[in-house]
Parts: structure tokens; sequence; C-alpha cells
């Protein structure tokens, strides 16, 4: 196998405690929002990172992306340390590397024409050697995402566009410098559902033509089974479970994922497995449960006869399987995976 693109190593980023937290289990303790984040990205890959609201998806793109500093651990870039990386060395870093924004609403500046947002990057970058050239370069982008005719999209300004015309001209300012890695976070979430279908087509065309590696942030386990080679599967800021798509789906290890997969439509009624609802909230990630993270809420630690182990020790990703681990004490076997929790 090749070498990763990226491997983030025990990736972990607090923010301080907030007076305004909601909760109050958690009030005056930092926010751990990603708490411990191992995984590999490798070229061309679509890897999905699958996750509920808070569990840090958006936080650890941003430590990808060097848009917030990570607490301690590493992001790896082709074998390189590129975590405290600064200067001209983080800028070609920041060309390689784009990030398509959840909300095309806020994303785009109303000020500047379309032209003129996917113009910037190339002038941040130094890329092209004229203006002529460079509306070229912008022209092709806008086409490449379906904005045609591409002059006459360049001179419109962002509200004169929808929801997903808007979320293109993000991906054509992506696009243009042309990216090693491009992280989607949530990219169709805030769109009309009758345009994501398009605009999530759009993303996997552009790859399979490009190569770009993606790492796809969605909270829809169904999605990322439809787009990704491999699923992460984040519960409090921690990689709980990660595999080929296929496999995370067919059978998954961990109990929490086991209950994500059982409410997932599935296509053949025969197939249909018990569904699984989970007891409880989500705690706050300022007041990680000891132990396993997932302890106080997980089926199968009841069944079990609620092993000590789990409210004592944290677990950690241990491969079962050519490409599946999880981080469970005691991980569902193939046969149990399909049937029950
Ligand atoms: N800048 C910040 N300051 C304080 N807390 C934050 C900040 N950004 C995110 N958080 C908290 O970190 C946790 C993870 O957030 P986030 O990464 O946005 O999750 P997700 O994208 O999965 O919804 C949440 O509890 C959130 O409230
Ligand atoms: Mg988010």
């Amino acid at each position: 196998m090749s070498e990763p693109l990226i491997s983030v190593v025990d990736l972990r980023v607090e923010f301080p405690a907030s007076r305004a937290s909601r909760d109050l289990v958690g009030r005056g303790r930092p926010v751990r929002a990603v708490d411990g984040v191992s995984l590999d990205l490798m070229p061309g890959e679509v890897l999905a990172l699958v996750g509920e609201s808070g569990s840090g998806k958006t936080t650890i793109a941003h430590a990808l992306m060097r848009l917030v500093a990570p607490t301690s651990g590493q992001i790896v870039h082709h074998g390189r340390d590129i975590t405290r990386l600064a200067g001209a060395e983080l800028r070609a870093l920041r060309k390689s590397f784009q990030l398509i924004f959840q909300d095309p609403y806020e994303s785009l500046d109303p000020r500047q024409t379309v032209g003129a947002i996917v113009t910037e990057p190339l002038l941040i970058h130094g890329v092209g050697r004229s203006s002529r050239e460079r509306a070229g370069l912008v022209r092709e982008a806008l086409a490449s995402v379906g904005l045609t005719p591409a002059d006459e999209f360049a001179g419109r300004f962002p509200h004169q566009l929808s929801g997903g015309q808007r979320q293109r001209v993000s991906i054509a300012a992506a696009m243009v410098l042309e990216p090693e890695l491009v992280v989607a976070d949530e990219p169709v979430s805030m769109l009309d559902v009758s345009v994501r279908a398009g605009i999530l087509r759009l993303i996997l065309d552009l790859r399979a033509e490009r190569g770009f590696a993606c790492l796809f942030i969605t909270h829809d386990l169904s999605l990322a089974w439809v787009l990704a080679d491999r699923i992460a599967v984040l519960y409090l800021g921690r990689v709980v479970e990660i595999g080929a798509a296929a496999e995370v789906i067919r059978a998954p290890r961990h109990p929490y994922t086991r209950a994500l997969v059982s409410v997932v439509p599935v296509p053949r009624p025969s197939a249909r497995r018990e569904q699984v609802i989970l007891e409880g909230e989500t705690p706050s990630p300022s007041a990680t449960p000891a132990g396993c993270r997932f302890h106080p809420r997980c089926p199968l630690r009841r069944k079990l006869g609620n092993p000590e182990i789990c409210e004592r020790v944290d677990p950690v990703l241990e491969p079962s399987g050519a490409d599946h681990a999880a981080a469970c004490h005691f991980p569902l076997e193939e046969a149990d995976a399909r049937q029950r929790v």
C-alpha cells in the first residue's frame, strides 16, 4: 500500500471553558472538542468522517486546514509533521488543502463578484502570470462546476445566485488551485434537498477526474456509505471505528456504529435489522465519561452485565480485519453485528 497523504496522530483540540455553556455538568471545564483522534487519509481516497452534531467534525477539519491550533498531537503530510508549520511553508500547504464550507450563504463575500471570488485564491498564491491567464483559469473552474456560460456567472454577485449555485462557486474557488486534499464540511446540509444530489455528484465527478483526496464530513451515515471509500465514526471527539465503507456498514464492530447502522434505511426489506435506540443524551465534551466514553449509553455493556473494564479503561482503536478497527473492549463479532447488539 502507498504511504498516507495525511496521518493524524492522537490529535487533541481543547477550547477554554465557556461560562455560557448550556451544560451544568461540564461548566468551567475545558471543551475537549477533539480528544485523541488518529486516522490516515490515503492519496485520492474519499474518507467520510461521520458523527453527530458536536462530535468534533468541524474542529478536525479546521485543525487539518491549520485554522485552529491543536492542543497536542500531530498532523503529518507525506511523512512531514505540519502541525506547527508557519510562513511560506504554511502558505504552500494552504494551496494544496482546500476547504468547502458548510454554509454557502456565509462563506462567500457578498461584495465580490463570482469572478473576483474565484480569482482571489490565484492572487493569494501567485498563480497565473497575467490577469488574462487568471481569467482563463477562472473560466475553466466555473465551467468545471457547471456554472456556464462562465463569463456571465463571473459577473454576478452571490445574492443573485441560488444556494446550489453558491456552493458551486465555493467548489470552483477550491478547484482553481488544483488541491491535493479537499475537506468538504457537510457541503450540502444547508442546501435545498432538490439540489443536494447534484452537488454531491459534482464533488465525486471532480474527484474522479482530478484525483484529489477528500475528507467528506457528514452526520449522515447513509450518505457516507454511498460516497466514501472508507468511513471513520466519531463519538465525543474520538474515532471509535474506522474501516472500508462496506465493512463498517455490513459488520460494524463498535456498539455505537451498530446503533447508527441499525437506523440506516436498507434497500432490501428482508435484510431489515432490529433498530437499536440509544438511551440518554450524548454527554458534553467538557464532561467526557471516564473509561470508555460510550459506556453510560452502551447497550452491549448492559447485556454483558456491566463489565468493570468499560468504566475504567479508555479503549484504543484495535484492528479487527484487514482494513477495519474499533475502540471497544468487546468488539462485535461479524455474526453478532449483523443480528443484534
Ligand atoms: N471556538 C470554539 N470555542 C468553544 N467551543 C467550541 C468552539 N468550536 C467548537 N466548540 C465546541 O466543540 C465541540 C465540537 O464542535 P464541532 O467541531 O463544531 O462539532 P461538529 O462539527 O461535529 O458539530 C462542540 O461542543 C462545540 O460546542
Ligand atoms: Mg460542524
